[in-house]
């Protein structure tokens, strides 16, 4: 008997990095995947990997309402029902100082990582109630706790889906439906390679060494490892746990980041 047998995950984001490593781990477990990115060729070739009869796919760009309700419409017509589902889909943004950040991209920033995390979690609902209750896994960040430079619009709606992830968990113990924020510190991913760019452009992997020196594990988190996190809160292991925050960060967050002894 495999963690997920039998259940369907929808999972936003999913063409690669985080979301990907999850929908990969969600079929070893023997579920059944609706992948949705605005990424065509990469949902297409982790679909083709994981196998017709496992994994389906849609182009959805999260911050559009009617895109959201068509992809759960249709992981709920291919698969019969929906379990399961991972808001994960994000952007960064740019580096800006929150006094110079322009509105558009601030609205940007919200539209996909709080509005989109809002279209994917109220659609999931229905068809969850109908199969007597789900687990609803929302993708934060440490910067859902705390704060980073230059990046106001992410930390904010970082923070923002951990009070609507509280406010949903509360609404919906009753109908058995769990739901939970995963916060991932620094994972290597496509994310993260936009960032190293910036800080240095002309020595990327510079950057990232140096990056890696902030959590007390002094290394980056891989995909699979937050993935794992993903698997405990979707699966039924988890049966007693909604309203939480899980941190995946190496200590990152432990540490208040001042100089280590003797520096
Ligand atoms: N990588 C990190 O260090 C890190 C740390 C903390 C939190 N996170 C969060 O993890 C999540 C996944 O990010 P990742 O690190 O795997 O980065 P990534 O860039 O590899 O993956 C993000 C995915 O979201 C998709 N996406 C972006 N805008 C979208 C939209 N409008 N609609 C649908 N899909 C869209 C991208 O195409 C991509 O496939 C994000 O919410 C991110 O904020 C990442």
């Amino acid at each position: 008997m495999k963690r997920l047998d039998g259940k369907v995950a929808l999972i936003t984001g999913a063409a690669r990095g985080i979301g990907a490593a999850t929908a990969e781990r969600f079929v070893e477990e023997g579920a059944q995947v609706m992948l949705t990115d605005v990424l065509e060729p990469e949902l297409r070739a982790l679909a083709d990997r994981l196998g017709a009869g496992f994994a389906a796919w849609q182009v959805v760009d999260a911050s559009q309402r009617d895109q959201v309700e068509r992809s759960v419409e249709a992981a709920v017509e291919q698969f019969g029902g929906l379990d399961i589902a991972v808001l994960n889909a994000g952007i960064f943004g740019e580096m800006q100082t929150v006094d110079q950040y322009s509105e558009s991209l601030f609205d940007r920033v919200v539209e996909i990582n709080l509005k989109g995390v809002w279209h994917g979690l109220r659609t999931a609902i229905g068809p969850m109630r109908r199969r007597g209750g789900g687990s609803i896994v929302i993708t934060s960040s440490t910067q859902g706790h705390s704060g980073y430079y230059l990046s106001s619009p992410y930390t904010t709606t970082k923070h923002a889906v951990v009070g609507i992830m509280r406010n949903a968990a509360v609404e919906l113990a009753v109908d058995n439906i769990r739901v939970n924020t995963v916060h991932p510190g620094l994972t290597d991913t496509e994310m993260m390679g936009g960032l190293h760019r910036t800080a240095s452009p002309d020595d990327p992997s510079a950057a990232m060494q140096a990056f890696a020196t902030a959590p007390p594990m002094r290394r980056y988190g891989s995909p699979r490892e937050v993935a794992n996190m993903m698997l405990f809160l979707a699966s039924d292991e988890a049966s007693y746990c909604t309203g939480s925050c899980y941190m995946v960060d190496g200590g990152l967050l432990a540490y208040h980041g001042g100089p280590p002894p003797g520096a």
